[in-house]
């Protein structure tokens, strides 16, 4: 396997940006290839059927474009089509999930009663359920969907009037009283974690899993010597569909300015 090869990154469409930018962040000497399933997000409303029938053919491409890592940056691809990923994939590229990473760092530190906000299609998984049961049975984890949060941020309603109105409404929710960890899981949480954490006034620790998954990559990396030495060619950012409202989202998730490129895999059959 050669190192330079790039590490694919995909997401239901740009909010896999934040993962994508902690990558960057952390291994600033590998290339990037983005997918935005623009075409068909939001995923946190569909079926699992359908995310793993996205999530497969998403793979593919990268695949195609000779991935030597995929990081299934999306929290509803990650707990709906993680598996399935590895049964027809694993022997081809290092997989990369972002609920592994971030139920480790809940498990670093103290905690009782843990939190959990995510989509629809995360919550209804069980799949952190399982995975903190397994690890720790006297942690107890409770979830709520919180939908409302991924339009609110896109339209980049953060630190006004109506984000704190959303974000009390869902956080004083009966299942989420006395935690003392939270975890953000999904994509978009990341930009209003310094809200959430006020909300809290340090009483809660809050956790998101950016950074954790570009650590776990860079580990994975690492211990198959597959690090790349130097950059060799430029990031790209595909999405299925583009709009002028696509592009514009991206600045709230990426801090350098990107250029969106639109490839539709599904008009291929
Ligand atoms: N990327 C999704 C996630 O992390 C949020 C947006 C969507 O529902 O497509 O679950």
């Amino acid at each position: 396997m050669e190192a330079s090869r790039p590490i694919g990154v995909f997401d239901s469409g740009i909010g896999g940006l934040t993962v994508a930018s902690a990558i960057h962040r952390q291994l600033p000497e590998e290339r990037i290839i983005y997918f935005g399933d623009t075409a068909h997000l939001p995923y946190g409303e569909k079926s699992h059927d359908a995310i793993r029938y996205f999530s497969l053919r998403i793979s593919r491409f990268l695949l195609e474009r000779d991935c030597k890592a995929i990081v299934v940056a999306c929290n509803s691809a990650s707990t709906a089509a993680y598996d399935v990923l590895l049964e027809f994939f694993q022997d081809k590229a290092i997989f990369v999930n972002v609920v592994d990473p971030l139920v480790q760092a809940a498990l670093e530190v103290p905690h009782q009663q843990i939190g959990l906000i995510a989509t629809h299609a995360t919550v209804q998984s069980g799949v952190y359920e399982k995975l903190f049961s397994r690890a720790d049975p006297s942690a107890s984890l409770k979830s709520l969907a919180t939908p409302l949060l991924v339009p609110m941020i896109e339209e980049g309603f953060v630190h006004n009037d109506i984000s704190r109105s959303v974000l009390e409404t869902y956080l004083s929710d009966p299942r989420l009283k006395d935690i003392d960890v939270l975890l953000l899981a999904c994509t978009h949480y990341p930009l209003i974690r310094p809200e959430i954490e006020g909300h809290y006034g340090g009483t809660v620790r809050v956790l998101d899993a950016t950074e954790y998954t570009a650590r776990a990559l860079r580990d994975a990396l690492a211990t198959r010597n597959q690090l790349s030495p130097k950059k060799t060619d430029a990031d790209h950012f595909f999405v299925s569909d583009y709009s002028e409202n696509f592009a514009r989202t991206t600045r709230l998730f990426y801090t350098e300015s990107i250029f969106l490129e639109r490839c539709n895999i599904w008009s291929d059959h």
